[in-house]
């Protein structure tokens, strides 16, 4: 049934319905069912000859294969006492901190304790598998998921992608003949096989995070760097703490649990959340601006299926190294009361933990940081992003957590800081925003070039208030300075920018060049559901109702809002409304069938489709205008800082979401930008240099779970044919808890491909590819200098790019270096060894 025919049905029923079944089903989890027993116990360690590297022995006689030994055959002995003893570990763990606290020692509150590796897997392994309820799981998340921008294209992928094909509908009906079938017959597998699912797609704004992960999360034996002698030479891995300690002197690995390093590493990256494979590679490692562990350390969270690994050194020495795992706990979910997997199945599987955790409908967030479960620490140093904390506010506005109101106009805090500590490089910035988001320096070189640090598009405290008044001032300061100085070179650092803010990369845009327009469409899918919720929005966001509500805003503003005019901005602000939308005319879509469609794809893929469209920047739904809108109309007529010829864009090919918005915005508007992007696979290949997810906007499942409200309170079903109807198609309360769960909802699609291609599969060469130089790596100072000096000067100690070039003193030609065949993955595994 169309959904418009469907919704007038609907519509005509008797609004005032009382409470129905599915108004149920939305508010509520399933209840705990109690009865559920333990399956037969059967161990399953990771089947070689189904990993796509093959057995370790294909690829070359390893020299010491050590690692099948630590495989062991679980004893259901264990199974039965393995949660009560991590269970006892906590609550000794807890009695200790007590103890320090009655004793007056000044301790902090503990949220986690080391356990070994086997017993938390034996606890996982443990908890059952309830079938009827994992069956409604994959059926109920399904309707999620088609909410994926890319779910078509992703069974389908453009050849030149880099992506292999996933049919995620599909891949859902496979796993749920496995929990039938008993081939998969504990829980935890299912979790794993389904977040595998999920992180095959490399996209980073679709995801889920269990609730198991906040109870046990599994980590490497140290973290690894990948670093070239000079930049240009093909780099080698290394244990972090040997090269700081011994520097190239260190032994580099030749091999992991028996395989060459570069096969291993291959595989394992290949659960990585960005789009290419150098970007997924590079997340591998640790990382010093900003700060990461590196998923070797991190694990993505899992275990790894034993207890040591084994690793190869350039001197020939084989060593086993330690996993560790630890039990954790927050707010929302602990380990009080837990002495059996059937306790963990009931306590924390089944836990709605999300629905405290859901964050709102306002929130127009595109970019979130990589849902990975991770602690961050690092047992030899910690150096997660140390972001300058929200300071003291100055103002009456401290105390509360209300946001300042458009008008009248807010009293500010202090929004900018100078000369003050920045991340963890070794000299502050000229300029910083109050949440630490951008630092913005002057070098000491010969050139005095400009440079702005951007890691994220939003403040690591995601109740940070202020964040695009800061960036918009501190950005403001720092132009400023820039023109007083005479300053004429400017690099834009987007390393590790996994997105954040929209409102904060078209306002970097806009400052760097004023005058220029700023369009950046995108599209989403236009399914069933989607046009249900478009309708839903509509019905409440009509013309008449969005124009009153936007003079309303304009005289109290948006916080200042509620009842039915705070409904009509939440339906503005849910992304299934065309009233704050331009198509590519710059006209808002006249109607909801204009832009809902649904639209056919031509093409490869079979898909509907909404319109073209790009966001209304001045429509009145946030309480700051971005430079060049609203009450800052006028910022067009500002000076442009700098030449585009005169503007280098470094990263090292994270750059996702939010971050992905600024740099099209780049791309598509002003040629002649330059691009270096660091790191990668040592393949001597061109990298992209934008290989994180292009997706514009994220949704949250909470998120769309309140559009699922928004239609069912609009038109609550009246017959069961209506009732089923929704029950099909729109999302509902899931049985399983869940910390995070997004899809990706727009595809940044250029108006110019004819193909309407999304972004996401287009990776475009960076200019100019190097490695990390054991300087470079450590010191980002040091590297914006040699980059300046490279691109401008004449004393760069790079001998030129690994790959690619910079042309002095110009622009990017806009040459990209001929697509090699991207070295696959495979080319690695046939690799002879190397002599060691
Ligand atoms: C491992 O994979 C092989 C090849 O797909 C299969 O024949 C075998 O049954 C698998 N073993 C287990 C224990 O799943
Ligand atoms: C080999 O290199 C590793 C890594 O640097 C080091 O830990 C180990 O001590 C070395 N072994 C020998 C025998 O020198
Ligand atoms: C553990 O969680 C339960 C349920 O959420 C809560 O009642 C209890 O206070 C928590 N215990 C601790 C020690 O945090
Ligand atoms: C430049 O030199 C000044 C004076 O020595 C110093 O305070 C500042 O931190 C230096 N800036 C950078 C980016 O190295
Ligand atoms: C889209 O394709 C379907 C059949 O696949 C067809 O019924 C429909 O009319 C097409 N819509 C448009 C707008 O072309
Ligand atoms: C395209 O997908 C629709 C909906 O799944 C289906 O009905 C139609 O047959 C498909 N068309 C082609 C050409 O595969
Ligand atoms: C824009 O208007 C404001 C307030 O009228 C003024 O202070 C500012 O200088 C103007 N900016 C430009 C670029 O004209
Ligand atoms: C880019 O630079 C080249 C040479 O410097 C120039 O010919 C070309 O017009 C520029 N392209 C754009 C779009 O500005």
């Amino acid at each position: 049934m169309h959904a418009r025919a469907a919704l007038q049905l609907l519509a005509a029923a008797n609004l005032a319905a009382a409470s129905l079944p599915i108004i149920d089903a939305i508010a509520q989890v399933q209840p705990v069912t109690t009865s559920t027993t333990l399956q037969a116990y059967y161990y399953a360690p990771p089947n070689s000859s189904t990993s796509r590297l093959g057995p370790a022995t294909t690829v070359a006689p390893p020299r010491t294969l050590t690692y099948t030994q630590t495989d062991y055959t679980p004893n259901p002995t264990v199974f039965a006492t393995a949660c009560a003893e991590i269970s006892s570990a906590y609550s000794s763990r807890l009695a200790v901190y007590s103890s320090q606290i009655a004793s007056g020692v000044d301790a902090t509150y503990p949220t986690r304790v080391p356990v070994r590796p086997r017993e938390a897997w034996d606890c996982l392994y443990s908890i059952p598998l309830d079938v009827d309820l994992t069956l409604d799981f994959i059926s109920g998340v399904a309707k999620y998921l088609q909410f994926q921008s890319t779910i078509e294209y992703l069974k389908n992928p453009p050849a030149n992608s880099l992506q292999d094909p996933v049919d995620i509908i599909g891949s859902l009906e496979n796993l749920a003949d496995q929990v039938r079938s008993g081939e998969i017959a504990h829980h935890i597998r299912f979790e794993n096989a389904f977040r595998k699912l999920l992180q095959r797609c490399h996209d980073g704004h679709l995801g889920l995070v269990f609730n198991s992960a906040s109870l046990i999360s599994f980590r490497g034996p140290f973290t690894l760097i990948s670093i070239s002698p000079d930049a240009i030479e093909k780099p080698k891995v290394y244990v972090e703490k040997d090269l700081m300690e011994f520097e190239l002197e260190a032994s580099y690995i030749t091999r992991i649990d028996g395989y060459e390093v570069e096969a291993w590493l291959a595989e394992f990256a290949d659960y990585g959340s960005s789009q290419s494979p150098d970007a997924r590679y590079n997340a591998i490692f640790a990382n010093r601006d900003p700060g990461s562990d590196g998923t070797f350390y991190t694990l993505y969270g899992w275990y790894p299926g034993k207890n040591t690994i084994s690793i190869t050194f350039s001197n020939s020495s084989t060593y086993q190294y330690d996993y560790r795992a630890y039990a954790r706990w927050n707010n929302a979910l602990n380990w009080t009361g837990i002495r059996t997997g059937s306790d963990f199945y009931r306590n924390i599987v089944l836990n709605p933990a999300y629905f405290q955790v859901a964050s709102s409908d306002q929130q127009a967030v595109a970019g979130t940081p990589d849902p990975s479960p991770t602690d961050g620490e690092n047992v030899y140093h910690v150096h997660d992003k140390p972001r300058v904390k929200k300071r003291q506010m100055r103002t009456g506005v401290a105390t509360t957590s209300t946001r300042p109101t458009a008008t009248p106009t807010p009293r500010l805090p202090q929004l900018v800081y100078f000369n003050y500590p920045f991340m963890t490089h070794r000299v502050g910035p000229y300029v910083q925003d109050l949440n630490g988001i951008v630092g913005g320096y002057f070098l000491n070189d010969t050139i005095g070039t400009a440079v702005l640090d951007i890691s994220s598009f939003a403040a690591a405290d995601d109740d940070a208030e202020f964040q695009l008044q800061g960036f918009q001032a501190a950005l403001t300061a720092f132009f400023a300075e820039a023109r007083r100085l005479g300053s004429k070179k400017l690099i834009l650092d987007v390393r590790g920018n996994g997105g954040g803010l929209v409102a904060l990369g078209f306002e970097l845009y806009k400052q760097l060049f004023p005058a220029a327009p700023a369009n950046s469409y995108y599209r989403i899918r236009a399914h069933e559901a989607a046009q249900i919720f478009a309708t839903a929005a509509e019905a409440l966001a009509t013309d008449k109702n969005t124009d009153a509500l936007v003079e309303l805003l304009e005289t109290v503003g948006i916080n200042n809002i509620d009842g039915d005019a705070l409904d009509v901005a939440l339906a503005i602000a849910s992304g299934f409304s065309r009233q704050n939308t331009f198509d590519v005319n710059g006209k808002k879509p006249e109607d909801l069938a204009t832009f809902i469609g649904p639209y056919n794809l031509t093409g490869l893929v079979n898909d509907t489709v909404s319109l073209l469209v790009e966001n209304n920047l001045g429509f009145p739904l946030s309480d700051a205008d971005i430079s060049g809108f609203g009450s800052r109309a006028n910022f067009t007529s500002s000076p442009q800082p700098f030449r585009k010829e005169d503007i280098l864009l470094l990263s090292d090919g994270t750059c996702a979401s939010t971050c992905t918005i600024f740099s099209e915005l780049l791309k598509r508007e002003q040629a002649n930008v330059s691009s270096v992007v660091m790191g990668g696979r040592p393949n001597d290949s061109p990298s992209a240099h934008v290989g994180g997810t292009h997706g514009s906007r994220v949704l949250t499942f909470a998120n769309l779970l309140s559009n699922s409200r928004r239609v069912v309170s609009l038109y609550p079903p009246e017959t069961d044919e209506q009732e089923q109807y929704l029950i099909d198609n729109i999302p509902l309360a899931l049985p399983f808890g869940f910390t995070y769960a997004a899809i990706n909802f727009r595809d940044a699609i250029r108006p110019e491909d004819e193909t309407e291609t999304p972004l996401q599969f287009a990776l475009e060469p960076a200019d100019c590819r190097l490695y990390f130089s054991p300087i470079g790596f450590t010191d980002s100072v040091y590297l914006w200098g040699e980059l300046s000096e490279l691109k401008w000067g004449t004393n760069s100690n790079f001998a030129g790019c690994a790959v690619g070039g910079l042309q002095k003193g110009e622009g990017s030609t806009g040459y990209v270096p001929d697509d090699p065949e991207t070295v696959e993955i495979v080319n690695y595994i046939l690799q002879p060894l190397t002599p060691s």
